[in-house]
Protein backbone atom coordinates (compact mmCIF):
# COMPACT_ATOMS: atom_id res chain seq x y z
CA UNK A 1 0.00 0.00 0.00
CA UNK A 2 1.22 3.93 -0.85
CA UNK A 3 2.32 5.25 2.43
CA UNK A 4 2.32 8.80 1.16
CA UNK A 5 1.36 10.44 4.76
CA UNK A 6 5.37 9.39 6.07
CA UNK A 7 6.03 11.62 3.15
CA UNK A 8 4.33 14.26 4.05
CA UNK A 9 5.10 16.25 6.64
CA UNK A 10 2.80 18.51 8.68
CA UNK A 11 2.90 22.36 7.63
CA UNK A 12 3.10 25.95 9.73
CA UNK A 13 3.80 26.35 12.82
CA UNK A 14 3.86 23.26 14.05
CA UNK A 15 6.63 21.87 11.92
CA UNK A 16 9.48 22.32 14.61
CA UNK A 17 11.40 19.66 16.35
CA UNK A 18 9.90 21.01 19.90
CA UNK A 19 6.13 21.55 18.39
CA UNK A 20 4.79 19.73 21.85
CA UNK A 21 6.17 21.79 24.35
CA UNK A 22 3.61 23.93 25.42
CA UNK A 23 1.04 22.63 22.53
CA UNK A 24 -2.79 22.03 23.11
CA UNK A 25 -3.81 18.48 22.79
CA UNK A 26 -7.30 17.10 22.25
CA UNK A 27 -8.29 13.62 22.76
CA UNK A 28 -10.59 12.23 20.27
CA UNK A 29 -12.47 9.04 21.94
CA UNK A 30 -13.38 7.35 18.03
CA UNK A 31 -16.58 5.77 19.57
CA UNK A 32 -18.16 8.68 20.59
CA UNK A 33 -16.37 11.69 18.55
CA UNK A 34 -18.36 11.74 15.36
CA UNK A 35 -20.59 9.07 13.27
CA UNK A 36 -20.16 9.50 9.33
CA UNK A 37 -22.68 7.30 8.79
CA UNK A 38 -25.48 7.21 11.43
CA UNK A 39 -24.99 3.73 12.74
CA UNK A 40 -24.82 5.13 16.23
CA UNK A 41 -20.69 4.17 16.25
CA UNK A 42 -18.26 7.03 15.95
CA UNK A 43 -15.79 6.10 12.75
CA UNK A 44 -12.77 7.93 11.20
CA UNK A 45 -14.53 9.41 8.31
CA UNK A 46 -16.29 10.95 11.41
CA UNK A 47 -13.17 12.62 12.59
CA UNK A 48 -12.10 13.85 8.79
CA UNK A 49 -15.05 15.70 8.15
CA UNK A 50 -14.33 17.45 11.75
CA UNK A 51 -10.65 18.44 11.30
CA UNK A 52 -11.71 21.88 10.03
CA UNK A 53 -13.65 22.56 13.44
CA UNK A 54 -11.06 20.96 15.33
CA UNK A 55 -7.91 23.20 13.84
CA UNK A 56 -10.71 26.24 14.16
CA UNK A 57 -10.58 25.30 17.55
CA UNK A 58 -7.01 25.95 18.00
CA UNK A 59 -5.44 22.51 19.02
CA UNK A 60 -2.02 21.37 17.93
CA UNK A 61 -2.65 17.91 17.69
CA UNK A 62 -5.09 14.98 17.92
CA UNK A 63 -4.83 11.71 20.07
CA UNK A 64 -6.63 8.99 18.94
CA UNK A 65 -8.08 6.48 21.75
CA UNK A 66 -7.52 3.16 20.20
CA UNK A 67 -9.34 2.31 16.92
CA UNK A 68 -7.70 -0.96 16.36
CA UNK A 69 -9.75 -4.21 15.67
CA UNK A 70 -11.26 -5.09 19.26
CA UNK A 71 -14.08 -6.82 20.83
CA UNK A 72 -15.01 -3.91 22.35
CA UNK A 73 -15.05 -5.27 26.25
CA UNK A 74 -12.86 -2.21 27.26
CA UNK A 75 -13.77 0.17 24.38
CA UNK A 76 -10.81 -0.96 22.01
CA UNK A 77 -7.96 -0.88 24.96
CA UNK A 78 -8.57 -4.47 24.50
CA UNK A 79 -6.75 -4.92 21.21
CA UNK A 80 -6.82 -8.07 18.88
CA UNK A 81 -4.80 -6.86 16.02
CA UNK A 82 -2.04 -4.21 16.64
CA UNK A 83 -1.67 -3.16 12.89
CA UNK A 84 -5.06 -2.74 11.47
CA UNK A 85 -8.41 0.04 12.35
CA UNK A 86 -11.75 -1.61 13.55
CA UNK A 87 -14.21 -2.33 10.67
CA UNK A 88 -16.52 -0.52 12.82
CA UNK A 89 -14.26 2.55 12.61
CA UNK A 90 -12.59 2.01 8.82
CA UNK A 91 -9.76 0.72 7.13
CA UNK A 92 -5.99 1.60 7.25
CA UNK A 93 -6.92 3.95 3.77
CA UNK A 94 -8.96 5.76 6.20
CA UNK A 95 -6.12 6.37 8.52
CA UNK A 96 -3.85 7.28 6.63
CA UNK A 97 -6.78 9.89 4.39
CA UNK A 98 -7.23 11.29 8.69
CA UNK A 99 -3.14 11.78 8.76
CA UNK A 100 -2.51 13.44 5.50
CA UNK A 101 -5.45 15.43 5.94
CA UNK A 102 -4.45 16.66 9.79
CA UNK A 103 -1.11 17.30 8.24
CA UNK A 104 -2.24 19.83 5.59
CA UNK A 105 -3.72 22.33 8.49
CA UNK A 106 -1.11 21.69 10.62
CA UNK A 107 -2.44 19.08 13.10
CA UNK A 108 -0.27 16.02 14.65
CA UNK A 109 -2.01 12.69 14.97
CA UNK A 110 -0.95 10.94 18.29
CA UNK A 111 -2.42 6.91 18.32
CA UNK A 112 -2.67 5.16 21.87
CA UNK A 113 -0.50 2.54 22.10
CA UNK A 114 -1.92 -0.86 24.46
CA UNK A 115 1.55 -2.78 25.33
CA UNK A 116 0.24 -3.60 28.84
CA UNK A 117 -2.05 -6.58 27.73
CA UNK A 118 -3.89 -7.34 24.86
CA UNK A 119 -7.31 -8.73 23.93
CA UNK A 120 -8.20 -12.59 24.66
CA UNK A 121 -8.49 -12.68 20.97
CA UNK A 122 -5.79 -11.45 20.06
CA UNK A 123 -3.99 -14.76 17.84
CA UNK A 124 -0.77 -14.77 20.57
CA UNK A 125 -3.29 -15.45 23.05
CA UNK A 126 -5.44 -17.59 21.35
CA UNK A 127 -2.21 -19.71 20.23
CA UNK A 128 -1.13 -19.74 23.93
CA UNK A 129 -4.40 -21.21 24.84
CA UNK A 130 -4.14 -23.29 21.98
CA UNK A 131 -0.28 -24.57 23.20
CA UNK A 132 -0.87 -25.80 26.24
CA UNK A 133 1.18 -25.73 29.70
CA UNK A 134 4.74 -25.35 29.40
CA UNK A 135 4.75 -23.56 25.64
CA UNK A 136 6.72 -21.09 24.09
CA UNK A 137 3.30 -19.61 23.25
CA UNK A 138 2.38 -19.42 27.25
CA UNK A 139 5.31 -17.40 27.87
CA UNK A 140 3.97 -14.72 25.98
CA UNK A 141 1.22 -14.25 28.83
CA UNK A 142 1.42 -14.77 32.40
CA UNK A 143 -0.23 -18.26 33.09
CA UNK A 144 0.51 -19.75 36.55
CA UNK A 145 -0.64 -22.49 38.54
CA UNK A 146 -2.40 -22.31 41.83
CA UNK A 147 -4.77 -24.62 41.71
CA UNK A 148 -8.57 -23.93 43.42
CA UNK A 149 -6.92 -20.19 44.19
CA UNK A 150 -5.71 -17.94 41.97
CA UNK A 151 -1.84 -17.80 42.32
CA UNK A 152 -1.44 -14.08 44.32
CA UNK A 153 -3.58 -11.81 46.03
CA UNK A 154 -3.83 -9.06 43.18
CA UNK A 155 -6.63 -7.75 42.00
CA UNK A 156 -7.83 -6.45 38.69
CA UNK A 157 -7.68 -2.62 38.71
CA UNK A 158 -11.31 -3.07 37.09
CA UNK A 159 -12.53 -5.27 40.33
CA UNK A 160 -12.71 -8.83 41.95
CA UNK A 161 -9.32 -10.47 41.17
CA UNK A 162 -6.40 -10.21 38.73
CA UNK A 163 -6.41 -13.79 37.53
CA UNK A 164 -8.90 -16.04 35.77
CA UNK A 165 -9.30 -19.39 35.20
CA UNK A 166 -7.37 -21.33 31.80
CA UNK A 167 -9.51 -24.55 31.77
CA UNK A 168 -12.53 -22.65 30.45
CA UNK A 169 -11.04 -20.94 27.93
CA UNK A 170 -8.81 -23.51 26.50
CA UNK A 171 -11.59 -26.97 27.03
CA UNK A 172 -8.34 -28.86 28.36
CA UNK A 173 -8.12 -30.76 30.86
CA UNK A 174 -4.07 -30.50 31.83
CA UNK A 175 -5.34 -26.64 32.67
CA UNK A 176 -7.38 -27.35 35.66
CA UNK A 177 -5.72 -25.27 38.25
CA UNK A 178 -4.12 -22.97 35.95
CA UNK A 179 -4.66 -19.00 36.06
CA UNK A 180 -3.56 -16.29 33.96
CA UNK A 181 -2.89 -12.94 34.78
CA UNK A 182 -4.99 -9.67 33.79
CA UNK A 183 -4.63 -6.41 35.90
CA UNK A 184 -7.51 -5.35 33.67
CA UNK A 185 -10.76 -6.98 32.07
CA UNK A 186 -10.69 -10.75 32.04
CA UNK A 187 -10.46 -10.22 28.53
CA UNK A 188 -7.28 -8.21 28.66
CA UNK A 189 -4.36 -10.69 29.26
CA UNK A 190 -1.04 -9.32 30.45
CA UNK A 191 1.58 -9.67 27.66
CA UNK A 192 4.96 -10.72 29.20
CA UNK A 193 7.57 -8.42 28.60
CA UNK A 194 10.40 -10.48 29.42
CA UNK A 195 9.47 -12.23 26.39
CA UNK A 196 11.89 -11.14 23.56
CA UNK A 197 8.78 -12.19 21.16
CA UNK A 198 6.55 -9.19 23.15
CA UNK A 199 9.18 -6.59 22.52
CA UNK A 200 9.76 -7.65 19.07
CA UNK A 201 6.25 -7.44 18.01
CA UNK A 202 5.89 -4.03 19.70
CA UNK A 203 9.26 -2.89 17.71
CA UNK A 204 7.22 -3.78 14.55
CA UNK A 205 3.49 -2.08 15.99
CA UNK A 206 5.72 1.45 16.35
CA UNK A 207 7.73 1.53 13.08
CA UNK A 208 4.52 0.45 11.63
CA UNK A 209 2.25 3.31 12.67
CA UNK A 210 4.99 5.82 12.26
CA UNK A 211 5.74 4.71 8.56
CA UNK A 212 1.94 5.85 8.10
CA UNK A 213 2.89 8.78 9.44
CA UNK A 214 1.78 9.02 12.81
CA UNK A 215 3.54 11.71 15.01
CA UNK A 216 3.81 9.83 18.06
CA UNK A 217 1.97 7.44 20.87
CA UNK A 218 0.18 7.45 23.88
CA UNK A 219 1.35 4.83 25.56
CA UNK A 220 -1.19 3.32 27.68
CA UNK A 221 -0.53 1.66 31.46
CA UNK A 222 3.14 2.96 30.65
CA UNK A 223 3.97 2.17 34.13
CA UNK A 224 3.12 -1.32 34.40
CA UNK A 225 4.59 -3.29 31.53
CA UNK A 226 7.03 -4.98 33.83
CA UNK A 227 6.05 -7.32 36.75
CA UNK A 228 8.52 -8.18 39.59
CA UNK A 229 10.32 -11.52 39.20
CA UNK A 230 8.04 -14.04 41.29
CA UNK A 231 5.02 -12.12 40.87
CA UNK A 232 4.92 -11.39 44.68
CA UNK A 233 1.78 -10.72 46.75
CA UNK A 234 0.90 -6.76 46.72
CA UNK A 235 -0.53 -4.88 50.03
CA UNK A 236 -3.75 -4.33 48.76
CA UNK A 237 -5.44 -7.39 47.85
CA UNK A 238 -9.10 -7.78 46.63
CA UNK A 239 -9.93 -4.80 48.58
CA UNK A 240 -9.13 -1.58 46.22
CA UNK A 241 -12.55 0.05 46.74
CA UNK A 242 -11.79 0.38 50.75
CA UNK A 243 -8.99 2.46 50.43
CA UNK A 244 -8.91 5.93 50.41
CA UNK A 245 -7.48 7.01 47.16
CA UNK A 246 -4.43 8.77 48.24
CA UNK A 247 -3.62 5.58 50.51
CA UNK A 248 -4.30 3.35 47.59
CA UNK A 249 -1.79 5.41 45.27
CA UNK A 250 0.87 5.68 47.81
CA UNK A 251 0.63 1.57 47.92
CA UNK A 252 0.38 1.04 44.06
CA UNK A 253 3.83 3.01 44.19
CA UNK A 254 5.13 -0.33 45.66
CA UNK A 255 3.08 -2.73 43.93
CA UNK A 256 4.97 -5.62 42.46
CA UNK A 257 3.55 -4.48 38.88
CA UNK A 258 3.77 -0.94 38.80
CA UNK A 259 6.48 0.95 38.40
CA UNK A 260 9.63 -1.97 37.65
CA UNK A 261 12.97 -0.56 36.71
CA UNK A 262 13.34 -2.44 33.90
CA UNK A 263 10.09 -0.52 32.36
CA UNK A 264 12.68 2.27 30.96
CA UNK A 265 14.73 -0.32 28.72
CA UNK A 266 11.43 -0.87 26.51
CA UNK A 267 10.95 2.87 26.78
CA UNK A 268 14.79 3.92 25.87
CA UNK A 269 14.10 1.19 22.82
CA UNK A 270 11.39 3.12 21.44
CA UNK A 271 12.59 6.25 21.53
CA UNK A 272 15.53 5.16 19.52
CA UNK A 273 13.23 3.79 17.53
CA UNK A 274 11.37 7.28 17.20
CA UNK A 275 14.51 8.67 16.98
CA UNK A 276 14.84 6.97 13.31
CA UNK A 277 11.67 9.40 12.38
CA UNK A 278 12.66 12.48 13.54
CA UNK A 279 13.27 14.60 16.50
CA UNK A 280 9.38 16.02 16.44
CA UNK A 281 8.11 12.26 17.17
CA UNK A 282 7.03 12.28 20.27
CA UNK A 283 5.32 9.77 23.34
CA UNK A 284 3.87 10.50 26.05
CA UNK A 285 2.59 8.10 28.96
CA UNK A 286 -0.08 7.64 31.14
CA UNK A 287 2.39 6.99 33.79
CA UNK A 288 0.69 5.85 36.99
CA UNK A 289 3.22 6.69 39.79
CA UNK A 290 2.75 8.97 42.92
CA UNK A 291 6.27 9.68 44.11
CA UNK A 292 7.25 12.41 41.39
CA UNK A 293 11.04 11.90 41.31
CA UNK A 294 10.35 7.92 40.36
CA UNK A 295 7.74 9.76 37.44
CA UNK A 296 10.21 12.00 36.68
CA UNK A 297 12.10 8.98 35.36
CA UNK A 298 10.30 8.26 32.66
CA UNK A 299 10.89 11.84 30.74
CA UNK A 300 14.51 11.25 31.62
CA UNK A 301 16.28 12.38 27.75
CA UNK A 302 16.25 9.14 26.08
CA UNK A 303 12.99 8.22 27.03
CA UNK A 304 9.42 10.05 26.87
CA UNK A 305 8.68 13.56 25.99
CA UNK A 306 5.89 13.66 28.22
CA UNK A 307 3.97 12.11 31.73
CA UNK A 308 0.34 13.23 32.26
CA UNK A 309 0.17 15.41 35.38
CA UNK A 310 -2.39 13.79 36.65
CA UNK A 311 -2.31 15.12 40.27
CA UNK A 312 -4.12 18.03 39.15
CA UNK A 313 -6.98 16.57 38.10
CA UNK A 314 -7.61 14.66 41.08
CA UNK A 315 -7.74 17.06 43.66
CA UNK A 316 -10.46 18.68 42.76
CA UNK A 317 -11.51 22.30 43.69
CA UNK A 318 -9.07 23.26 46.88
CA UNK A 319 -6.54 25.67 46.58
CA UNK A 320 -3.87 24.43 49.09
CA UNK A 321 -3.66 21.37 47.31
CA UNK A 322 -3.48 23.17 44.10
CA UNK A 323 -1.05 24.86 45.33
CA UNK A 324 0.95 22.51 46.79
CA UNK A 325 0.53 19.83 43.47
CA UNK A 326 1.98 23.03 40.92
CA UNK A 327 4.62 23.57 43.22
CA UNK A 328 5.47 19.73 43.34
CA UNK A 329 5.23 19.82 39.65
CA UNK A 330 7.54 23.33 39.06
CA UNK A 331 10.57 22.29 41.46
CA UNK A 332 10.70 18.97 38.74
CA UNK A 333 10.13 20.61 35.71
CA UNK A 334 12.86 23.05 36.82
CA UNK A 335 14.84 19.83 38.17
CA UNK A 336 15.00 17.14 35.18
CA UNK A 337 13.65 19.74 32.32
CA UNK A 338 10.69 17.83 31.72
CA UNK A 339 7.71 19.37 30.70
CA UNK A 340 4.19 19.55 32.53
CA UNK A 341 1.24 18.18 31.50
CA UNK A 342 -2.07 19.54 32.27
CA UNK A 343 -5.42 17.46 32.40
CA UNK A 344 -8.95 18.50 33.85
CA UNK A 345 -10.68 15.43 31.83
CA UNK A 346 -9.92 12.15 30.18
CA UNK A 347 -12.25 9.06 29.25
CA UNK A 348 -11.31 7.41 32.66
CA UNK A 349 -12.94 10.11 35.01
CA UNK A 350 -16.38 11.94 35.52
CA UNK A 351 -16.27 14.89 33.47
CA UNK A 352 -14.81 18.23 34.57
CA UNK A 353 -17.67 20.70 34.43
CA UNK A 354 -19.76 17.83 36.77
CA UNK A 355 -16.68 16.38 39.18
CA UNK A 356 -15.65 20.32 40.57
CA UNK A 357 -18.95 21.29 41.40
CA UNK A 358 -19.10 18.55 44.12
CA UNK A 359 -17.34 19.14 47.64
CA UNK A 360 -14.01 16.99 47.34
CA UNK A 361 -14.17 13.65 48.37
CA UNK A 362 -17.68 13.91 48.17
CA UNK A 363 -17.93 11.90 44.92
CA UNK A 364 -16.88 8.39 43.84
CA UNK A 365 -13.54 8.58 41.70
CA UNK A 366 -15.14 5.41 40.02
CA UNK A 367 -18.15 7.61 38.38
CA UNK A 368 -21.52 8.64 38.99
CA UNK A 369 -24.89 7.50 38.65
CA UNK A 370 -28.47 7.96 39.37
CA UNK A 371 -27.86 7.45 43.25
CA UNK A 372 -25.39 10.53 43.23
CA UNK A 373 -26.69 13.84 44.26
CA UNK A 374 -27.32 15.61 41.43
CA UNK A 375 -24.83 17.90 40.64
CA UNK A 376 -25.19 21.54 40.28
CA UNK A 377 -24.74 22.79 36.41
CA UNK A 378 -24.36 26.10 36.25
CA UNK A 379 -21.95 26.04 39.13
CA UNK A 380 -19.80 22.66 37.71
CA UNK A 381 -19.75 24.72 34.15
CA UNK A 382 -18.55 27.76 35.69
CA UNK A 383 -15.33 26.34 37.73
CA UNK A 384 -15.11 24.19 34.77
CA UNK A 385 -13.87 26.96 32.53
CA UNK A 386 -12.02 28.53 35.63
CA UNK A 387 -10.02 25.69 36.05
CA UNK A 388 -9.23 24.98 32.30
CA UNK A 389 -8.44 28.70 31.75
CA UNK A 390 -6.46 28.50 34.64
CA UNK A 391 -3.97 26.05 33.52
CA UNK A 392 -4.17 27.14 29.86
CA UNK A 393 -2.48 29.83 31.34
CA UNK A 394 0.40 27.81 32.92
CA UNK A 395 2.99 26.51 31.18
CA UNK A 396 3.06 23.26 29.80
CA UNK A 397 1.50 20.91 27.36
CA UNK A 398 -2.50 21.07 27.77
CA UNK A 399 -5.07 17.20 26.97
CA UNK A 400 -8.51 18.60 26.51
CA UNK A 401 -11.05 15.69 26.13
CA UNK A 402 -13.43 15.87 23.23
CA UNK A 403 -16.88 17.42 24.01
CA UNK A 404 -15.12 19.31 27.07
CA UNK A 405 -15.05 22.16 24.32
CA UNK A 406 -19.11 22.47 24.60
CA UNK A 407 -19.14 21.87 28.83
CA UNK A 408 -20.35 18.67 28.51
CA UNK A 409 -21.66 17.00 31.85
CA UNK A 410 -21.13 13.57 32.44
CA UNK A 411 -24.29 11.71 31.93
CA UNK A 412 -25.65 10.33 35.29
CA UNK A 413 -28.90 8.72 33.54
CA UNK A 414 -27.49 5.64 31.44
CA UNK A 415 -29.67 2.64 32.35
CA UNK A 416 -27.90 0.07 34.34
CA UNK A 417 -28.61 -2.43 31.17
CA UNK A 418 -26.98 0.48 28.54
CA UNK A 419 -23.29 0.40 31.02
CA UNK A 420 -20.52 -1.53 28.62
CA UNK A 421 -17.70 -0.52 31.19
CA UNK A 422 -16.11 -3.73 32.74
CA UNK A 423 -15.77 -2.15 36.19
CA UNK A 424 -19.56 -1.89 36.58
CA UNK A 425 -19.65 -5.65 36.69
CA UNK A 426 -16.59 -6.45 38.01
CA UNK A 427 -17.34 -4.50 41.05
CA UNK A 428 -20.93 -5.70 41.44
CA UNK A 429 -22.78 -2.65 40.82
CA UNK A 430 -20.32 -0.70 43.39
CA UNK A 431 -19.18 1.34 40.77
CA UNK A 432 -21.05 3.25 38.19
CA UNK A 433 -17.47 3.30 35.85
CA UNK A 434 -16.82 5.14 33.06
CA UNK A 435 -19.39 5.53 30.44
CA UNK A 436 -21.17 9.09 31.84
CA UNK A 437 -17.91 10.20 30.38
CA UNK A 438 -18.78 8.63 26.72
CA UNK A 439 -21.77 9.54 25.54
CA UNK A 440 -21.88 10.44 21.86
CA UNK A 441 -21.22 14.21 21.34
CA UNK A 442 -23.95 16.26 19.75
CA UNK A 443 -23.04 17.71 16.90
CA UNK A 444 -26.61 19.44 15.48
CA UNK A 445 -29.72 20.08 17.77
CA UNK A 446 -30.93 16.50 16.86
CA UNK A 447 -28.85 13.42 18.26
CA UNK A 448 -30.90 11.55 15.60
CA UNK A 449 -29.78 12.76 12.72
CA UNK A 450 -25.63 12.72 14.68
CA UNK A 451 -25.86 9.41 15.35
CA UNK A 452 -28.69 7.55 14.04
CA UNK A 453 -31.67 6.03 15.84
CA UNK A 454 -29.03 3.39 17.62
CA UNK A 455 -26.31 5.21 19.41
CA UNK A 456 -23.55 2.81 21.50
CA UNK A 457 -24.91 4.56 24.31
CA UNK A 458 -28.18 6.46 24.94
CA UNK A 459 -28.49 10.36 24.67
CA UNK A 460 -29.64 11.74 26.88
CA UNK A 461 -33.03 14.33 26.35
CA UNK A 462 -31.87 17.51 26.22
CA UNK A 463 -28.36 16.72 24.76
CA UNK A 464 -28.67 18.40 21.08
CA UNK A 465 -28.95 21.83 23.05
CA UNK A 466 -25.65 22.02 23.92
CA UNK A 467 -24.68 20.57 20.03
CA UNK A 468 -21.74 23.04 18.58
CA UNK A 469 -24.29 24.06 16.00
CA UNK A 470 -26.28 25.52 18.66
CA UNK A 471 -23.50 27.05 20.49
CA UNK A 472 -21.91 27.71 17.04
CA UNK A 473 -23.73 31.34 17.09
CA UNK A 474 -23.61 32.58 20.43
CA UNK A 475 -20.43 34.54 20.99
CA UNK A 476 -20.44 33.57 24.82
CA UNK A 477 -20.91 29.59 24.23
CA UNK A 478 -18.42 27.47 25.83
CA UNK A 479 -17.43 26.60 22.37
CA UNK A 480 -16.44 29.95 21.44
CA UNK A 481 -15.12 30.75 24.81
CA UNK A 482 -12.66 27.63 24.54
CA UNK A 483 -11.94 28.99 20.71
CA UNK A 484 -10.60 32.57 22.46
CA UNK A 485 -8.96 30.83 25.37
CA UNK A 486 -7.11 29.05 22.68
CA UNK A 487 -6.40 31.73 20.42
CA UNK A 488 -5.03 34.18 22.89
CA UNK A 489 -3.15 31.76 25.00
CA UNK A 490 -1.22 31.24 21.48
CA UNK A 491 -0.87 35.12 20.90
CA UNK A 492 0.93 35.87 24.39
CA UNK A 493 2.71 32.45 23.71
CA UNK A 494 1.51 31.37 27.53
CA UNK A 495 2.29 27.80 27.31
CA UNK A 496 5.93 28.32 27.34
CA UNK A 497 8.70 29.26 29.75
CA UNK A 498 10.08 29.32 33.33
CA UNK A 499 6.81 29.58 36.37
CA UNK A 500 6.00 30.23 40.08
CA UNK A 501 3.72 29.65 42.16
CA UNK A 502 2.85 33.11 43.83
CA UNK A 503 1.67 33.08 47.63
CA UNK A 504 -0.84 35.63 48.26
CA UNK A 505 -4.17 34.88 49.03
CA UNK A 506 -5.28 31.67 50.55
CA UNK A 507 -8.54 31.48 48.38
CA UNK A 508 -6.14 32.74 44.96
CA UNK A 509 -4.22 30.19 43.19
CA UNK A 510 -1.45 32.65 40.93
CA UNK A 511 0.91 31.53 38.65
CA UNK A 512 3.63 33.71 37.13
CA UNK A 513 5.13 33.10 33.80
CA UNK A 514 7.44 35.89 33.03
CA UNK A 515 4.72 39.28 32.16
CA UNK A 516 1.65 37.02 32.83
CA UNK A 517 -0.06 35.92 35.50
CA UNK A 518 -2.59 33.20 35.26
CA UNK A 519 -5.07 33.51 38.39
CA UNK A 520 -8.04 31.09 39.83
CA UNK A 521 -10.25 32.22 42.69
CA UNK A 522 -11.33 29.16 44.50
CA UNK A 523 -12.76 31.17 47.51
CA UNK A 524 -16.59 31.99 48.11
CA UNK A 525 -16.02 35.73 48.18
CA UNK A 526 -14.85 38.12 45.84
CA UNK A 527 -11.16 38.69 46.05
CA UNK A 528 -8.67 41.30 45.66
CA UNK A 529 -5.72 41.01 43.00
CA UNK A 530 -3.05 42.49 44.79
CA UNK A 531 -1.44 43.03 41.39
CA UNK A 532 -1.86 45.92 38.82
CA UNK A 533 -1.56 45.10 35.01
CA UNK A 534 -4.13 44.64 32.38
CA UNK A 535 -6.03 41.81 32.55
CA UNK A 536 -6.06 39.89 28.86
CA UNK A 537 -9.15 37.28 29.30
CA UNK A 538 -11.34 36.15 32.11
CA UNK A 539 -13.93 34.07 32.49
CA UNK A 540 -15.85 36.67 34.56
CA UNK A 541 -15.67 40.13 34.01
CA UNK A 542 -13.64 41.23 37.40
CA UNK A 543 -14.63 44.54 38.69
CA UNK A 544 -12.37 47.40 39.35
CA UNK A 545 -11.66 49.63 42.12
CA UNK A 546 -8.86 51.99 42.87
CA UNK A 547 -7.11 50.41 40.28
CA UNK A 548 -6.86 46.83 41.38
CA UNK A 549 -9.04 44.34 39.60
CA UNK A 550 -11.56 42.34 42.22
CA UNK A 551 -12.03 38.50 40.44
CA UNK A 552 -15.16 36.80 41.49
CA UNK A 553 -15.27 33.58 42.81
CA UNK A 554 -15.56 30.19 40.58
CA UNK A 555 -13.58 32.29 38.23
CA UNK A 556 -9.95 32.71 36.18
CA UNK A 557 -8.06 35.61 34.75
CA UNK A 558 -4.98 35.86 32.73
CA UNK A 559 -3.42 39.33 33.78
CA UNK A 560 -0.34 41.00 31.66
CA UNK A 561 1.61 43.00 34.42
C1 LIG B 1 -5.86 2.99 30.72
C2 LIG B 1 -6.94 3.56 29.86
C3 LIG B 1 -8.25 2.97 30.27
C4 LIG B 1 -8.19 1.48 30.08
C5 LIG B 1 -7.02 0.88 30.82
C6 LIG B 1 -6.74 -0.51 30.35
O1 LIG B 1 -5.97 3.37 32.04
O2 LIG B 1 -6.92 4.95 29.91
O3 LIG B 1 -9.33 3.50 29.57
O4 LIG B 1 -9.37 0.90 30.54
O5 LIG B 1 -5.84 1.60 30.60
O6 LIG B 1 -6.24 -0.50 29.05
Amino acid sequence: METSAALHPVEGPNSAADWWQGGVFYQVYPRSFADSNRDGIGDLHGVLGRLDYLQQLGVDALWLSPFYPSPQHDTGYDVSDYFGVNPEYGTIEDFVQVVDAAHDRGLRILIDLVPNHSSSEHPLFQAALASGVGSPERDRYFFRYGGDNPPNNWGSQFGGPAWSQVQPLSGKEEDRGWWYLHLFDASQPDLNWDNPDVRHLFDEVLRFWLDLGADGFRVDVAHGLVKKPGLPDDQIGLNRLEIAPEELGRLYDQAPYFDQDDVHNIYRRWRRILDDYGPDRIMIGEVGVQDPNRKALYIRPGEMNQAFSFRVMHIGWDAPRLREALQTANGLELKFGGINTWVLSNHDVVRHATRLCYPRGSIFEGGLGPSDPRPDREMGLRRGLAYTVFLLGVPGSCYLYNGEELGLPEVLEIPDQARTDPTWERTGHRSYGRDGARVPLPWTADPVADWGPNPWLPIPDGWGELSAERQEGDPNSVLNQYRHFLQVRRQYGLGQGEWEVLDVDPDLVVVRAGHYLSVLNLGIGERKLPFTGQVILATEPPRQEDGHYWLAPNSAAWVQL
